[in-house]
Order: structure tokens, then C-alpha cells, then sequence
């Protein structure tokens, strides 16, 4: 491959682009693999049973509201990293938690440890990202902050299917599952105390419309009928906003659960690992385009492959969607931090973008994606 170099490689594909048209699309919502779900599967899986006593939920946001419930911090407060995602603001707030938060850097390693381990807070959360332990500098504060009873949450969802070489001694994991794949719903709470609690069904639509949505998905992925596309993403959208309303902690229903403790985690962290890979070959180097990760270690699965894009990241994102390709801007900036960013981590919300690696894309998919950016990085 390196003999040719990349621009020969470029010439070559364009060809290739011209004799093959028909294309799925890439990213965006899992779809429910109906065919990777075994009803016999009753157990709780490693993946998750190593961060302890498991308490399966609807969804992240629920996790986090069980665990507030449970918890009688020192003082009222917590304390949030400022790179992170409405969503797990939105249960501190509801729970009349004060807010304050810390910065990362653009490896999303947290900074400023002298201010977090002085911090006068009840709660500290922290979290790696897209797969990366980038928390894992925080070992030695987080037993600093434990020392003075401050409790320690770490939100695991962009780390699940990574190996932690020495765990963090944290009281509290959660982690949102359904964003690794097709699930109706899916968040945990998990700790090595136990947690007392009786959940209860969520009795709103929002495990309706997602299995309703979700089964449509593929019905679009085989027929490519533009209204079911229309009817699922509206589907979706409902079901988040049912969400946001209500953050209450609810229990897993049954079909989530069974996909859950049904799920073969070695082929996801195969085909992510092996995409991955292929991504960070064609795309480091580009003009314009930052990796953030270059290397990825035997105990890492990527959750996304994060890129910066110097200059005009919202173009590069439109055109990448005219091509049926989806990638998520993790995340939009919460309103809340608005005015209290350091130009570091704003500069992160500005230009980060999330290329989709995951388990149902072969070589050639991510092919299709590198081709387009090379595109864009030669303008
Ligand atoms: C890091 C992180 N934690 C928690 C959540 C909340 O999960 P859910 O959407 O399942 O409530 C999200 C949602 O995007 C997230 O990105």
C-alpha cells in the first residue's frame, strides 16, 4: 500500500466510485438485528458484571437518576468535566444539584488536577472518551477526593468495551449501552456497594417508539422507501424528546435486556478495532484534518474516530451527508457552559467530528468514508 502512496490510490478509487453506485448508508441509528438475540441468554455479561452490581435502566440519563436518588453527597455540588454532553447535565439539574466543571485539553486529558482535588464538591464525575481512558491521570486524585468523602462517579459510556490495565477506584459507574448498538433502550448503574431499588416500567412511548423506529430502520436499509426513512426518524426524534422531559430511573424492558445479555462483544470489538485502524492509515496526514488518536492500544475499543477539522467543519459534515454519510458531532455545546469555556475546549465543541467505525461496517464502507475526506482535505 505505501508504494503507492495516496494519491495514486485516490486516482484508483475514483474509478472505482464510477462503477459502483449503489450505496448503503453509513452511521446514524443501530437497527434491531433480530437475528443476534437468543432468549436463553439470562445472564449478566462480563462486560458489564465487571464494574460490579448491575442495575440495567432505560437509558444513561435513568442511571444517573437512580444514582442521585441513592446518594447523600457532603454538600450539594457537583463537579462535571466542561467537555461533555447535555444529557448527563440534565439529571444534576433536575436533582437541584450546583454546578461547577473542569477542563480538559484536546486529548481530553483532564487539567488543572490542583483545582479538582480542592474542589469543595459532594459529587465529582469524570469519563473517558470515544473509547479512549483518558481519565485514567486521575488516578491518584480520585483517591484524594475519596479520602475527603466526596463521591466518585465515572459515566463509562464511551469506554465500555475498553480494558481498564488498572480500574479506578470509583463508587459509582453508569454508562448509557444503547449507543453501541441496536437496542430500544439500554443504561446502567453499577457499583461494589450495593444499590437498593425497586425500578419501575417505563410507562411513557419511549420503548415504543424506538422499537417501532428502530424495526423500521432496516425495513428503509432493505427497501430504501423514503417515507419509511421520514416516519423512523421522527419516530426517533419523539423518543428522545420523551427523554429529555423525564429523566426518572426506569427498568429495562424485556427485549432490550435480552439483546443486551444476548450481544457477541468479541465481534464488536473486532470490526471496530479493525476499522478503526484502516481510518487512522488513510486519513492521518490530511491537510486540514487532525487525528486525535493515532494509536490504538490492544486494550482500546473506539467508540467513533474522533477528527478535528481545522476550517469549515460544518461543509465537510454537509457533504459528507449528501453522500448518505452520517457522522455525530459529539457533542453540541450545552447551553449551560456558554461564556465559561477556555478556548481549548471550545475549540473542541467547534471542530471535533465523529467518523462512525462500528460493527456493522466492512473495510469497504469506511473506504467510501476516506475516499470523501480525502475529497474535501485536497479542495
Ligand atoms: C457520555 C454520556 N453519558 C450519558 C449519556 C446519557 O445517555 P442516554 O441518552 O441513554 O440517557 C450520554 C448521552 O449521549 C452520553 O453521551
Amino acid at each position: 500500500m505505501e508504494f503507492f502512496g495516496k494519491s495514486i490510490l485516490n486516482c484508483l478509487r475514483k474509478i472505482t466510485i464510477g462503477i459502483n453506485k449503489m450505496y448503503n448508508e453509513i452511521g446514524s441509528e443501530f437497527w434491531i438485528d433480530k437475528n443476534n438475540i437468543s432468549e436463553s441468554a439470562n445472564e449478566m455479561p462480563a462486560w458489564l458484571n465487571k464494574f460490579g452490581n448491575v442495575v440495567l435502566t432505560t437509558s444513561g440519563r435513568g442511571a444517573l437518576s437512580l444514582l442521585l436518588d441513592q446518594v447523600k453527597p457532603r454538600v450539594k455540588k457537583a463537579l462535571l468535566p466542561s467537555y461533555i454532553c447535555d444529557s448527563v447535565i440534565l439529571p444534576f439539574e433536575k436533582a437541584g444539584y450546583e454546578l461547577t466543571y473542569y477542563d480538559v485539553d484536546k486529548y481530553f486529558r483532564p487539567i488543572d488536577i490542583e483545582t479538582i482535588k480542592n474542589s469543595n464538591t459532594g459529587i465529582f464525575l469524570h469519563m473517558g472518551y470515544f473509547g479512549f481512558l483518558t481519565n485514567q491521570v486521575l488516578s491518584d486524585t480520585i483517591l484524594s477526593l475519596k479520602s475527603k468523602s466526596i463521591i466518585v462517579i465515572e459515566d463509562v459510556t464511551q469506554i465500555l468495551f475498553s480494558d481498564h490495565k488498572s480500574p479506578i477506584e470509583n463508587d459509582f459507574v453508569i454508562g448509557s449501552i444503547r449507543k453501541w448498538f441496536g437496542t430500544p433502550s439500554g443504561g446502567f448503574l453499577a457499583s461494589y456497594k450495593s444499590i437498593n431499588c425497586e425500578l419501575l416500567d417505563d410507562t411513557s412511548d419511549f420503548i415504543n417508539l424506538r422499537k417501532i423506529s428502530l424495526h423500521r430502520k432496516i425495513e428503509y436499509m432493505n427497501s430504501r422507501d423514503k417515507y419509511m426513512k421520514s416516519t423512523y426518524l421522527s419516530g426517533l426524534k419523539m423518543a428522545e424528546q420523551i427523554l429529555d422531559e423525564d429523566v426518572k430511573p426506569y427498568k429495562v424492558d424485556q427485549t432490550s435486556e435480552m439483546i443486551i445479555k444476548s450481544l457477541d462483544n468479541k465481534r464488536l470489538q473486532n470490526f471496530r478495532k479493525r476499522n478503526y485502524e484502516f481510518l487512522a492509515y488513510q486519513l492521518s496526514g490530511l491537510n486540514g484534518i487532525e487525528v486525535i488518536f493515532n494509536n490504538l492500544e490492544n486494550n482500546i475499543t473506539p467508540m467513533f474516530f474522533p477528527i478535528y477539522i481545522k476550517r469549515n467543519r460544518d461543509k465537510l459534515r454537509q457533504s459528507l451527508i449528501e453522500k448518505e454519510i452520517y457522522c455525530p458531532v459529539h457533542w453540541s455545546m450545552p447551553k449551560q457552559l456558554n461564556g465559561c469555556l477556555n478556548d481549548v475546549t471550545k475549540n473542541i465543541y467547534d471542530s471535533i467530528l465523529s467518523i462512525p467505525c462500528d460493527q456493522r461496517y466492512q473495510i469497504e464502507d469506511m473506504r467510501r468514508i476516506t475516499n470523501e475526506i480525502c475529497d474535501f482535505a485536497e479542495e
